[in-house]
């Protein structure tokens, strides 16, 4: 089956860019589903300003931009998101609760042979598949953010994933312009996370030790490691409360040796969240 409508559920800081790239650049149909209005406005609004730095870099015409814009329809209607869709794309917050509810709610809809796929960045893609009915319709699809610049996404594997489900998952992602890996065991973190978090975790422990400033730690990983962001502002701008939350599910899953910084939790609690925020370890008002 190849794929033509995509339904993105969440049109947050993932969401909008799937749905951007799956009508960009896969030029698939697509509904983009969120709970609330304001969610979506802003959402599409991530999506206009993101598109249009695409037409000032002379990468796609303005007429390709209106086309794209009208390839994407957001709704809050579930069903109405859901229900002539060939993939779904779940990227809601991550928290196991809201996937479960807006999982299990989207498979009902979800048309005969239709694929489902989490942008989880750390949950048991087995567990959530075991929401859905046909679990061997259902993998582990991780984009990384910005999703319109970065390159990579990660096909997890759950215990039930059919080969089918991958091959289609595999092509759709060429599609949209990405390249893949695949995770051919659920285990948490995957690859990107179970080596990046763990990073990230330790240069929150510098900066809890006093060890060095946070400039410094930020300087010396772009300047010593090539990082195009060293890892205080990364760990911002995906988010201070998503690190933490993954750090966690790291610890849960596979030991103490990834237990969280405490900074990290402080941080998280204080709403000290980074770029989404607007503070975190840096000032994001005025970017
Ligand atoms: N859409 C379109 N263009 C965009 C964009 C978007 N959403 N975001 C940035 N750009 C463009 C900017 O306009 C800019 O264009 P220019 O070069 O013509 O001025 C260009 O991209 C570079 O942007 P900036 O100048 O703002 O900043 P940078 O040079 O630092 O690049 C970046 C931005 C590509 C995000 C780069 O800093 C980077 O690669 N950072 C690391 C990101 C990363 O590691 N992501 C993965 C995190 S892990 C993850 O997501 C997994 C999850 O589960 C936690």
């Amino acid at each position: 089956m190849e794929i033509k409508k995509v339904c993105v559920l969440g049109s947050g800081l993932m969401g909008h860019g799937i749905a951007q790239v799956s009508a960009q650049v896969a030029k698939c149909d697509v509904t983009m589903r969120d709970v609330k209005q304001e969610f979506l406005d802003k959402g599409m609004s991530m999506i206009n300003r993101s598109v249009q730095k695409f037409v000032q870099k002379q990468l796609i015409s303005e007429q390709a931009m209106k086309e794209v814009l009208g390839r994407i329809h957001p709704t809050l209607n579930l069903e109405e998101a859901v229900v002539n869709a060939d993939l779904i794309i779940e990227a809601v917050p991550e928290n196991i609760k809201i996937k479960q509810s807006v999982l299990t709610e989207a498979d009902s809809y979800a048309k005969d042979g239709a694929i489902i796929t989490s942008n989880t960045s750390s949950i048991s893609i087995t567990e959530l598949a075991s929401f859905t009915k046909h679990p061997e319709n259902f993998c582990g699809m991780h984009f990384f953010n910005p999703p319109q610049l970065m390159k990579l996404v990660e096909i997890i594997r759950g215990v039930k994933t059919s080969d089918e489900t991958v091959n289609a998952i595999v092509k759709v992602s060429e599609r949209m312009g990405k390249e893949t890996v695949i995770v051919k065991k659920d285990s948490a973190g995957f690859i990107v996370n179970r080596i990046l978090v763990p990073a990230l975790n330790e240069a929150f422990n510098l900066v809890w030790e006093g060890v060095a400033s946070p400039e410094d730690i930020d300087k010396a990983i772009k300047l010593g490691l090539n990082w195009p962001m060293g890892p205080l502002t990364l760990a911002d701008y995906l988010g201070i409360d998503t690190t933490f939350y993954i750090a966690e599910v790291l610890q849960g899953e596979l030991g103490e040796k990834y237990a969280p910084c405490p900074l990290l939790r402080q941080m998280t609690r204080a709403g000290l969240t980074g770029r989404k925020s607007g503070k975190g370890f840096y000032d994001w008002t005025k970017k």
